[in-house]
This record gives structure tokens, C-alpha cells and sequence, in this order.
């Protein structure tokens, strides 16, 4: 009998057979995996980002191991903890307070916790199409959810949860207006999971500038851009000035670690002992000692290097497929964006909705995967490259994009 439900227990993680088999990772090394057959793939999944250094790095895991030898749940205040703490500080501004916890669903849910004890107020904003995490409250409207596309005047809410429609700017005028119980809006540099739809210029900083205006905090959601695109937050980067941020992935380089940075007076509540904050594992010696490893080497690593491969990529990939009778768009950022069938670059979910093709994602899935390089098969997923995706690895990928949009342009030519 088959114990483990569906294969896997996260649904992200379920794949379509090939060939009638089916794919069980044996181990990754830098840019690739290894399958149970001994197969060797490309990874552009890459730990949903959690991996931005390449798999099982070297530096992480022998402090990761060296933490272990220590006891991995010393119960009371350990010596890496605040170093840990630290480390992250320093990359996030004046978020400089610093609670771990252990997916980046728990540090939206404690963010969120935080800015309902701040404000008094009961109701988290989070944008339809968002993943913010698979916990109750922000599970709420996620992408594909008949909640996600909603028409004006038919806001989908709940007691702890309301909608905003991502790059409508009069939305979110109209939902302050509407509602004067909203703790915080939560906000994500783009809407990652619905297919690295880019934020219109200005967007972000009104939605900061009109919930700060009516009281309700700013949760920037950096569990999947933090630290992708410079070593810190994307929203600083992009000028935001938000109360609170959630950060985990990247900040571990796979190793399970994520955690909320917030203001000193968002935070108090939680020092003072009024809030709580809880959890066995909750900075743990081999989180902590994954955080500083990653964190020192993400210091020094090649960022613009990175995004310019990355971005060559992406061309290269919309050449081959246009030289196939195949247009497709890409959206997103040099080391992580999406891939559209058609050249539309969707800038909302209601358009994205209109263009994602889950054939066209699947087939593309299966053609990689039988040419050695593994992309998520749906057309809101995304493709992650790493510090460890060398020139020769890019020129492997290029080569296996050429293969696939050959056997593609059978079915799928709209040139
Ligand atoms: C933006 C964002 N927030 C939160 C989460 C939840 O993180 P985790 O899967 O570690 O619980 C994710 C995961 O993909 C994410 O992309």
C-alpha cells in the first residue's frame, strides 16, 4: 500500500510521468539532480528559490553538519542565534529586529500576527493570485481560485482576509474606503507565483502610501525575492519603506529557515511578552549556522552577473522558439521569471488567466525533462537560475530549449 499521499506532501511538487515514470530526486550537486535511475537533469526549480547558491553547497553544509554535532535542539539560547540574527540585520535596513521560524508560511502567518497586535485591527489585504503561504488566512484567493478574479463591488473577503486586485491602482483606494479594519496589506515586488507579473511602475510605493495613510501596516512578502536579486530585500531596493517583511528560501540556500525582520516598535509587543511566538525548531543551531554561511558567501556573489546571464537566457530561449514558428513572452527578473506561449506579457491576473496554456506548460515540462533540464510544468510556474549555472550550464539549457521547441512546434506554432 502506498503510505505517503499523492507522492509528495506539497502538491508544488507534483509532476506528470514520463514515459509512465514517474521522478524521485536522488541528490543535486551545484546546477543539477539526479534522479533514482541515475539520470542527470538541469534543476530550474531550484527549491521554489530556495537555492540561489547552487545545490548542497559545500560552506553550508559543513556548518550546517558542525551545528548538528552540537545538538540540533539545545532547548534554551544557543550561541548562533544572535549572530544569525546578525547577519540578517544587516541586509534589511531599519526591519532590524529579527524573528526565526522554520517555512516562510510561518513567517507570513507571524507577520501577520504582529501587525494585527500593533494596529488592533483584525483583517490582512493580500493581493488575489499572491502565495503567501499555504497557512488559512493567506491561502485565501490564491492563484487559480475561483476568489482570485473578482469584478468590482464583488470583493472576496472573510473575517481575517480581503482581496486586492495586484497593479489597480483605484483598488486600492476603493478598499480603505470600504474597510477600516485592515491590519496590514501584505505586498510581494511581483506577483511571483502567478507568473512573475511585473508590478507597474508606482504601484508598490501607492499601495504603501495609501495603507499608511489609513493606519494598516506594510508586510513586504520577501520569502521567494529576498535576496535574489541583491543580497536584501527587493522592497528596499525599490524604494519601499515597508513595517515588516518575511524572508526565508534564499536566506538558507535549502536548508529550512525563514523569518520575519520588523521595525524595534512593530516588534516590541513580542519582546514585552504581550504577543507570542512560539516553535521547538524556531531558530535552530542548523538554521542559524545556514543563515551565516549563505548570507557571507550571497555578500560577495556576482548579482548583476547573475541577472544579465539570466536575462541572456531568456532571449536566447524566445529566439529559438520564434525560429520554431513558437512566439512566446518571458516575465520576471534574470534569475527567476516565467515563460507565456504568445507575446503578450500579461500585466494583471485577469490577463495572465487569459493566456496561460497548461498543455503548452506540461508539454514544454515533458520535452525538458526527456532533454535533461527540469522546469515546473504550469504556466504560472517559474524558472530559477543559480550562482552554480555556470556559461557551459546556460549553453546545455540553450541547447535543450532548442530540442524541445522543435518537438513543440508540431503541436503549438502561432507564428
Ligand atoms: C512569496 C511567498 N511567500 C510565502 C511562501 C511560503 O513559503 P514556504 O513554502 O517556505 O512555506 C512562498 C513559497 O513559495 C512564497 O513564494
Amino acid at each position: 500500500m502506498k503510505n505517503l499521499i499523492g507522492d509528495v506532501s506539497s502538491a508544488a511538487r507534483i509532476l506528470p510521468d514520463l514515459n509512465g515514470e514517474k521522478l524521485f530526486i536522488n541528490k543535486g550537486k551545484g546546477a543539477y539532480l539526479w534522479d533514482d535511475q541515475g539520470r542527470k537533469y538541469i534543476d530550474t526549480a531550484l527549491g521554489f528559490g530556495a537555492i540561489l547558491l547552487g545545490h548542497s553547497n559545500e560552506v553550508v553544509n559543513n556548518a550546517v553538519i558542525e551545528a548538528l554535532g552540537d545538538s540540533a535542539a539545545p532547548s534554551w539560547a544557543h550561541v548562533r542565534e544572535h549572530s544569525a540574527a546578525t547577519a540578517l540585520a544587516m541586509h534589511t535596513g531599519e526591519l532590524s529586529r529579527v524573528i526565526f521560524t522554520n517555512s516562510g508560511s510561518e513567517a507570513v502567518h507571524l507577520a501577520c500576527r504582529a501587525a494585527r497586535a500593533y494596529t488592533g485591527r483584525s483583517k490582512i489585504a493580500k493581493m488575489a493570485a499572491g502565495f503567501d503561504g499555504w497557512f488559512d488566512d493567506v491561502s485565501y484567493g490564491n492563484v487559480t481560485s475561483k476568489e482570485a478574479n473578482f469584478a468590482d463591488g464583488d470583493r472576496p473577503s472573510t473575517a481575517r482576509t480581503t482581496l486586492l486586485r495586484f497593479n489597480d491602482f483605484d483598488d486600492v483606494e476603493r478598499i480603505f474606503a470600504e474597510d477600516d479594519n485592515i491590519a496590514a496589506v501584505i505586498l510581494e515586488p511581483m506577483l511571483a507565483n502567478a507568473g512573475c507579473i511585473m508590478a507597474l511602475p508606482g504601484y508598490l510605493k501607492h499601495v504603501q502610501d495609501v495603507a499608511h495613510k489609513h493606519g494598516a501596516l506594510v508586510i513586504c512578502d520577501e520569502v521567494l525575492m529576498g535576496f535574489r536579486l541583491h543580497p536584501g530585500l527587493a522592497g528596499l531596493q525599490a524604494g519601499l519603506d515597508p513595517d515588516l517583511a518575511s524572508v526565508g528560501k534564499a536566506i538558507g540556500n535549502g536548508v529550512p529557515v525563514s523569518a520575519i525582520v520588523g521595525k524595534p516598535h512593530v516588534l516590541a509587543a513580542f519582546e514585552e511578552g504581550r504577543v507570542l511566538r512560539g516553535g521547538t525548531f524556531s531558530g535552530n543551531p542548523m538554521a542559524c549556522a545556514a543563515v551565516m554561511a549563505t548570507l557571507a558567501q550571497l555578500d560577495t556573489a556576482d548579482y548583476t552577473a547573475l541577472i544579465k546571464k539570466g536575462d541572456g537566457l531568456r532571449d536566447a530561449i524566445t529566439s529559438t522558439f520564434a525560429s520554431h514558428g513558437i512566439k512566446i513572452t518571458t516575465t520576471g527578473y534574470g534569475s527567476v521569471f516565467s515563460i507565456w506561449l504568445g507575446d503578450v506579457a500579461p500585466m494583471t491576473y485577469e490577463q495572465a488567466q487569459k493566456i496561460a496554456n497548461p498543455d503548452f506548460s506540461k508539454q514544454l515540462h515533458l520535452a525538458l525533462r526527456e532533454y535533461g533540464v527540469l522546469l515546473m510544468p504550469s504556466p504560472y510556474g517559474r524558472l530559477y537560475i543559480s550562482f552554480d549555472h555556470s556559461n557551459i550550464v546556460i549553453e546545455e539549457m540553450k541547447f535543450a530549449f532548442e530540442k524541445a521547441a522543435s518537438k513543440l512546434s508540431k503541436i503549438f506554432s502561432n507564428a
